[in-house]
């Protein structure tokens, strides 16, 4: 990290700790740390796109260096997740939650059945809207009971009248826990035959390889892993792009897949933005080398969680999310030392949600490796001084 500058104050507003770098370890949950190139590149861009002496936020949405930048990022969008050509990438508004009522107002007809594995607070909140689409739907499960500490095995879920789709969230970010197997890979849930499955992957997207054809639609917002907060992805298999009720256009997936995401005009700079991670990812060496960077930086700090008597973690170990890292001290007061203390050390945004309480390190894809390392031994002499 460059030391070129002092802070003045930290994220919160309050004065900054003096001696810190002019970066700081942002274990924030979203949005998140970007790659440091890529930020050099934006900030560059912002002034000048591609030498055309135009700014990137300036740039017509309708003209060729757009249309360029579009089309790029959606090839490396492809490239990234080896997308297979009978789905559509979307780059769309309204947040991943939007997704909530998008979703069912293109796929499920009146009174539909969809069922829904609630693990935790976001797959709470979609399950919460789906009643103004149908009165059929219900929970194949649901872990609220156990403080959702899990992602559910096949014998916990139960289907009853087989829904038109499944809807799971991959990576539970307040909770801390992902749909996992021990290497890291994606775990799937059972799905009915004839069922399809639908994915909320904001806080798991492009983190590690998926087979997409396992999949209807997967959503996520781009926020956390692969760029800045305004756009959302959605990749769609093509049989489902045709709505099955009467909607108005913006909520059309087939609109906006014969209009290449710009209806209207389209969120130009996070659409950039999107195109520069999904190069550095290439860059990196794809999706499997973040598999195998974000494993060894989760586990640097869940090796602390298990050698100490002081840290509670709060997902259990075999749904460990690799992006959110939840644990306690023994008492809330400690908490909000250890969160103060790291925050002068040169860690920020490390507090748990208000719904969790205790700490939260989410370290997606640009969350550098030292920042693990340096949290691993904060943790550890936190707890020399305090256990
Ligand atoms: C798993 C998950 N789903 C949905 C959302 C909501 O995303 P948005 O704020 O883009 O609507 C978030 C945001 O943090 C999330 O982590």
């Amino acid at each position: 990290m460059p030391a070129t500058r002092h802070l003045e104050q930290n994220s919160q507003g309050k004065p900054a700790v003096s001696g810190v770098n002019e970066r700081i370890y942002n274990f924030c949950a979203g949005p998140s740390m970007l790659p440091e190139e890529v930020l050099r590149q934006a900030q560059e861009e912002i002034w000048n796109c591609r030498n055309s002496g135009v700014g990137i936020m300036e740039l017509s949405h309708r003209g060729k260096l757009f249309d360029d930048i579009l089309h790029e990022t959606e090839e490396t969008a492809r490239k990234v997740g080896s997308i297979p050509a009978n789905y559509k990438v979307l780059f769309l508004t309204g947040g991943a939650t939007s997704q909530n009522f998008q979703v069912p107002a293109n796929v499920l007809p009146e009174h539909g059945v969809a069922a829904f594995l609630t693990t935790g607070y976001w797959a709470e909140r979609t399950w919460d809207e789906i009643g103004t689409y149908t009165d059929r739907a219900y929970e194949a499960f649901n872990g609220k009971k156990e403080g959702y500490k899990h992602c559910p095995s096949d014998a916990e879920i139960v289907y009853k009248d087989k829904p038109v789709y499944v809807h799971m969230c991959t990576n539970n970010t307040l909770y801390g826990t992902q749909w996992r197997n021990a290497d890291g890979s994606i775990r799937l849930p059972k799905v009915p035959d004839g069922s399809f499955l639908v994915a909320d992957m904001c806080s798991d997207i492009f983190s590690r390889p998926v087979d997409w054809t396992k999949f209807g639609i997967v959503y996520a917002g781009a926020q956390k892993n692969v760029g800045i907060a305004g756009i959302s992805i959605v990749v769609i298999r093509e049989d489902l792009l045709k709505p099955i009720r009467k909607l108005p256009n913006m909520l059309r997936y087939d609109v906006m897949a014969r209009d290449e995401s710009r209806h209207n005009t389209p969120p130009v700079f996070p659409i950039y933005m999107c195109n520069l991670v999904f190069n550095w990812i290439l860059k990196q060496g794809g999706t499997s080398v973040l598999l195998k960077r974000n494993l060894e930086k989760a586990q640097l700090v869940y090796d602390v969680l298990d050698q100490s008597k002081f840290y509670k973690p709060h997902a259990r170990t075999d749904s460990r999310s690799l992006m959110n890292l939840t644990f306690h001290t023994p008492n809330h007061k400690l908490d909000n030392l250890f969160v103060d203390e790291a925050l002068a050390a040169g860690m920020d945004q490390i507090k748990g949600h208000r719904n969790t309480g205790g700490m939260r390190a989410s370290m997606y894809n640009a969350f550098p490796r030292e920042g693990a390392v340096a949290l691993a031994q904060f943790m550890r002499e936190f707890e020399k001084k305090h256990g």
